[in-house]
């Protein structure tokens, strides 16, 4: 039988210990949480062991994860209450009603020549049939990588280029704030690019009026949907299929596609979801992200709904039409649980506490963070003011990588402190590394990692095996490293402190500066360039970037045209914060940047800059501190 959940942190560490004491028994009763079509002969094969390095799970296993999500939830009940980013529009959809639009839209996939093991990319609003449409794919078998809206025609392109999808599933324009965004321009424009020339399809959902260009290869969703059958039996895959890629951001190069499989993936965020959030069969959760990202995956639509609970998809913003917005919505659908990043619970902070007056929020039961550090002083004011002080804040640590949360408190149960995400969950062992790569004992701060495999972990990186084990099983042989660095106290809870490595994480998304760094650096004007995060009081972190500038270069150059062209090519979640033009970049004789000296004197610490003595010309610094060209 898998575990019930824990009463108090006393049965909590007796099933930790078990998870690790015996984890094949323990991942094997756990297993049972699924509806498999042929069931697995063993729960674990993996190991980190640089020799033998494997990950398998549910060995032998089959199964179709949107039956797990809908069929065996077949009812009346609601399964996704989506509402709009006007006020006024809303809808219900029963798990009845989801699943036939489902088979429909999976049968839509199969007529346009999608098989098992395609690939079909989703950029698409936060609108019902995103959610569709990644069921859909996993009815059949085929993978979706879903790609942000934020992102820019190119960054379309590259994604669609690298994992050689067939189809792309999009909206005519999609709606945030009142604004309208023109998402088939966009996805247009990046099919114009010679590397996206393996679309054979756009299905296109018509969420306004607004008139779009037409081209033979596109195809209207309704037309297709009212054509379809909504019998579609659901394809066996088995448990280490590949189900989804997400691109995210790594301290090198461009974004590296990670790939998720079905069963462990499946597993882990049911699990993670009963757990941590213990909803109850009348909960309403709400989790804040874009489908685009992997929070959305896991705890928009997997998480919630192979649990059987009803989600809620919002397709707006915070403050739209005013700053009540999330507290109007939590009232109007009776929502129980609310998750969402510290970066919102910031901006709302500073919009105002008569925000609050407008609603009740007396259905809140439990609340949750996500997707960065918060400070204290946010999650008091998270918990007092917007839970009345009487809903748990779950402060979850994960990664696109982890398929699902992995430090947490489980509401209710563990003793909270303001900032720290707590204590791992099951079967994940967390350890901290020194500079000498020597695992820390006790009470500390160092480098995080992960010391033995877990079920939702990624698999790999979409045809670079060979990038996916550099970047996380080599720093720290044996280990899978996180990036992330993190103390850990005497009463043995987690407090992360942030990136490693060079990724910026704005508002809660992960950005690599050398994506940006590279884009940069083929504009005219610009010699090089490095960019670094800097402490923002709403984003978190801001992107700061310093240029050098071509003196040969006749036209002078705005911050605004270089942050324009950083948008145009990468999309708006990499807007510039700040840009400095620099004389030179400080570099030791070796001429690496040092980029902990920009990180400073960015940060406004430029009295305190550390050692200096591996400098090539440490009057580069002066310069840059008094922002002398
Ligand atoms: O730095 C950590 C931060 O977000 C990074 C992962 O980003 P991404 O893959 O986009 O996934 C975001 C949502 C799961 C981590 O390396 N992060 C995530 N959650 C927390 C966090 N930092 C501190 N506290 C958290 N609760």
């Amino acid at each position: 039988m898998p575990i019930s959940r824990a009463k108090n942190h006393q049965e909590y560490l007796e099933y930790y210990r078990q998870s690790l004491e015996n984890p094949e028994a323990f991942w094997a009763e756990e297993g049972k949480r699924l509806d498999w079509i042929t069931s697995y002969s063993r729960a674990m094969d993996a190991s980190f062991d640089p020799e033998d390095y494997h990950l398998n799970w549910f060995v032998g296993g089959c199964l179709n994860v949107s039956a797990n999500c809908l069929d065996r939830h077949l009812s009346d009940k609601p399964a996704l209450i989506w509402e709009g980013d006007n006020p006024d529009e809303s809808m219900v959809f029963t798990f009845k009603e989801l699943h036939e639009q489902v088979c429909k839209f999976a049968n839509v996939l199969k007529k346009q020549g999608i098989q098992k093991g395609d690939r079909v990319i989703l950029y698409l609003p936060m609108i019902p049939e995103a959610a569709i449409a990644m069921l859909a794919c996993t009815r059949i078998g085929a993978v979706h990588s879903a790609v942000f809206g934020g992102f820019s025609p190119e960054s379309l392109a590259s994604r669609i280029a690298d994992c050689q999808a067939k189809v792309i599933v999009t909206a005519n324009v999609s709606l945030r704030g009142g604004k309208t965004i023109p998402l088939k321009d966009n996805v247009d424009q990046a099919l114009m690019s010679p590397e996206a020339q393996c679309i054979q399809h756009v299905i296109v959902v018509q969420r306004t009026l607004d008139a779009v260009t037409w081209a033979k290869r596109n195809l209207w969703y309704h037309d297709l949907m009212a054509e379809a059958s909504s019998d579609c039996v659901a394809e066996a895959m088995d448990s280490e299929d590949p189900l989804f890629i997400l691109y995210t951001s790594g301290s090198t190069g461009k974004p590296k596609g990670v790939l998720h499989t079905t069963a462990g993936y499946l597993l882990h965020v049911n699990m993670t979801f009963d757990h941590i959030f213990a909803p109850n069969k009348d909960s309403v959760f709400w989790c804040t992200a874009d489908i685009g990202w992997v929070t959305g995956h896991s705890y928009v639509v997997y998480g919630a709904l192979s649990h059987g609970c009803t989600t809620l998809m919002f397709e707006g913003i915070p403050n739209y039409p005013a700053s009540d917005r999330f507290w109007q919505v939590i009232d109007k659908h009776h929502v129980t649980h609310f998750y969402t990043a510290p970066t919102a619970i910031r901006s709302l902070i500073r919009a105002g506490d008569e925000y609050l007056q407008t609603s009740k929020r007396s259905s809140l039961q439990v609340l949750g963070s996500v997707g960065e550090p918060i400070d204290p002083a946010s999650w008091q004011w998270y918990s007092d003011k917007v839970g009345l002080g009487r809903c748990p804040v779950v402060d979850t640590w994960w990664q696109t990588e982890n398929g699902g949360i992995m430090i947490t408190p489980l509401a209710g149960v563990t003793s909270l402190k303001p900032g720290s995400a707590t204590f791992p969950f099951y079967g994940i062992e967390p350890a901290l590394m020194d500079a000498d790569a020597k695992e820390i004992a006790g009470e500390g701060s160092g480098n995080l990692v992960i010391k033995r495999p877990w079920p939702g972990q990624a698999r790999t990186l979409y045809q670079n095996h060979d990038r996916f084990i550099e970047t996380y099983f080599s720093t720290y042989p044996g280990t899978y490293f996180t990036g992330d660095g993190c103390h850990r106290d005497k009463d043995g809870y987690y407090w992360i402190t942030g990136r490693v490595d060079d990724v910026i994480n704005v508002s809660g998304h992960r950005i690599g500066t050398a994506e940006i760094e590279a884009v940069l650096d083929e504009h005219p004007a610009i010699v090089e360039s490095a960019v670094v995060g800097f402490p923002h009081e709403i984003k978190g972190q801001g992107i700061y970037a310093y240029v050098v500038l071509d003196p040969n270069c006749k036209d002078p150059v705005t911050d605004k045209q270089l942050n324009d062209w950083v948008r145009k090519r990468v999309g708006a979640i990499a807007s510039l914060d700040k840009v400095q033009v620099a004389a030179h970049l400080p570099k030791t004789r070796s001429g690496k940047v040092m980029r902990r000296i920009l990180r400073k004197i960015a940060a406004g610490e430029a009295d305190n800059l550390g050692d200096l003595s591996t400098l090539l010309d440490p009057s580069v610094v002066d310069d840059l501190i008094q922002g002398k060209v």
